[in-house]
């Protein structure tokens, strides 16, 4: 028998400036994008924006649906379409939003678990690490890779 554990590293900012411009810029993209979420249902708008490793930046937002399981989440309409549009092309940051009220929410955002599996099979799928970038009012918290996110995750048996 044997305890083991899991060790998460991740940086805290009080404020946009702190940011470089290109990680400030990345979460102003996800603000936009998060206005224009469609969120009848919930009322909560969520905005995602990618940097691409060709420099192109993707945003999304959630989508929901009266058929409330077929809506999905911003980080991934905004993974998905980057799939699909650009299927070579590593995700190099990631920034996640989220407006309430008319106003952004202060505590950072923390994806679904749903989310983080599909970051975290970009992240390999890409071989490059994937920053992400939880924005709150209040703090910002930032993680080198889309992995520290999801401790044990799934993933297919290998065949032999
Ligand atoms: N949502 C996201 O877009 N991303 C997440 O990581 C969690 C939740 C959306 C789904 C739904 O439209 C709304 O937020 C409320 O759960």
């Amino acid at each position: 028998m044997k305890q083991r554990e899991f060790t998460i590293h991740f940086t805290e900012y009080e404020r946009l400036d702190e940011l470089s411009e290109q990680q400030a810029n990345l979460v102003k993209r996800a603000i936009d994008s998060a206005k224009h979420a469609y969120a009848p249902y919930s009322a909560y708008r969520v905005g995602a924006a990618l940097l691409l490793g060709n420099g192109e930046i993707v945003t999304g937002n959630n989508q929901e649906n009266a058929a409330y399981p077929s809506g999905l989440c911003a980080e991934r309409v905004a993974i998905f379409y980057a799939g699909a549009n650009y299927p070579e092309v590593p995700i190099n940051m990631i920034a996640v939003t989220a407006i309430q009220n008319g106003d952004l929410q202060e505590e950072p955002v923390s994806p679904c678990g749903g989310c983080r599996q599909v970051m975290l099979e970009k992240e390999n799928q890409g071989k490059t690490p994937m920053e992400v970038i939880l924005y709150g009012t209040k703090r910002i918290q930032v993680l080198k890779q889309a992995t520290d996110l999801l401790p044990l995750p799934f993933s297919l048996a290998s065949k032999h």
